[in-house]
């Protein structure tokens, strides 16, 4: 099946009141586990690759990316690809050229009016090359290794009047929320805001989305979907599955096992079981 836009599945979600899984994609190995996992359940699901992964790949995003369409072209479910945690303006410009539905600029990191203007810019842009973009106020804390932001430091949680404000000065069509949740954990121990999400759903009128959702426990993540969160960005809950399948078989393996077949074929079917429970939270 060709790609599907962003814009209809978050609507389908929208209006069928559940959340749509966003999964970081890193290998090949993780596309394909997505995929897997939204076949077995059934839903649809969005393939997300962020500025991180692309370094990760020497800067290339046309290798990932295209790898991860080309999963999603072969899947028995409607997916569609989003450009993640985007700061540099000449990355998100290569998202129309290789089957980006979406993209996410992530101008978190400056102040107010600084990041009104670069995301107008960067909403701009999108909207006239035909892709839905979402854009982050507040900061959700973790991000590149920096540790969780204390719930009263500034920006760890979203101002509704601001976020109100910051939708209708940007034109963005979906908004990442600081509400509780903290990038990289690899415990589920975070504890939403959920009135604050009621709050902020009513102030912005567009999808509200949830990152670093990793570390949040399946019934917070019910309840935020239930409040009215439509996108979850979960990645690191992969990593931990991919990894400790890899630790699992080193540990054991003798040192003549040198075929990364053997364990990478583990790491990928515990993140299929990984991607299929957060799958099944969300409805
Ligand atoms: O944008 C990506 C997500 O926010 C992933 O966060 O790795 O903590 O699940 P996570
Ligand atoms: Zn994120």
């Amino acid at each position: 099946m060709p790609l599907k836009p962003t814009a209809d599945l978050i609507a389908a979600a929208r209006a069928g009141r559940h959340a749509l899984a966003a999964f970081n994609v890193i290998t090949l190995e993780h596309a394909e586990a997505i995929t897997a996992a939204a076949e077995t359940a059934q839903a649809p699901v969005i393939l997300q690759i962020s500025e991180n992964a692309v370094k990760f790949h020497h800067g290339r995003l046309a290798p990932i990316a295209r790898a991860s369409a080309a999963v999603a072209e072969t899947a028995g479910v409607d997916v569609a690809l989003h450009l993640d945690h985007v700061e540099d303006p000449d990355l998100l410009r290569q998202a129309a050229d290789h089957g980006f539905g979406s993209v996410m600029f992530d101008g978190s990191h400056l102040d107010y009016a600084a990041n009104v203007r670069a995301t107008r810019e960067a909403a701009d842009w999108a909207h006239a090359h035909g892709l839905w973009i979402e854009a982050e106020l507040g900061k959700v804390g973790g991000k590149d290794g920096e540790p969780p932001l204390s719930a009263h430091a500034p920006g760890a949680r979203t101002d509704p009047d601001e976020a109100r404000e910051f939708v209708a000065a940007t034109g963005v069509d979906a908004l990442a929320v600081a509400v509780g949740s903290s990038h990289a954990m690899t415990d589920r121990s975070a504890v939403l805001d959920h009135e604050l999400i009621a709050r902020l759903g009513e102030a912005v009128g567009v999808p509200l989305v949830l990152h670093g959702s990793s570390g949040v426990p399946d019934g917070e993540l019910a309840r935020a979907v239930a409040g009215g969160l439509v996108k979850v960005n979960i990645g690191t809950a992969l990593n931990i599955a991919f990894t400790g399948a890899v630790r699992a078989y080193l540990e054991q393996a003798p040192a003549d096992a040198v075929d990364p077949r053997k364990y990478l074929v583990s790491a990928r079917e515990n993140m299929v079981k990984t991607a299929a429970h957060f799958i099944s939270v969300l409805g």
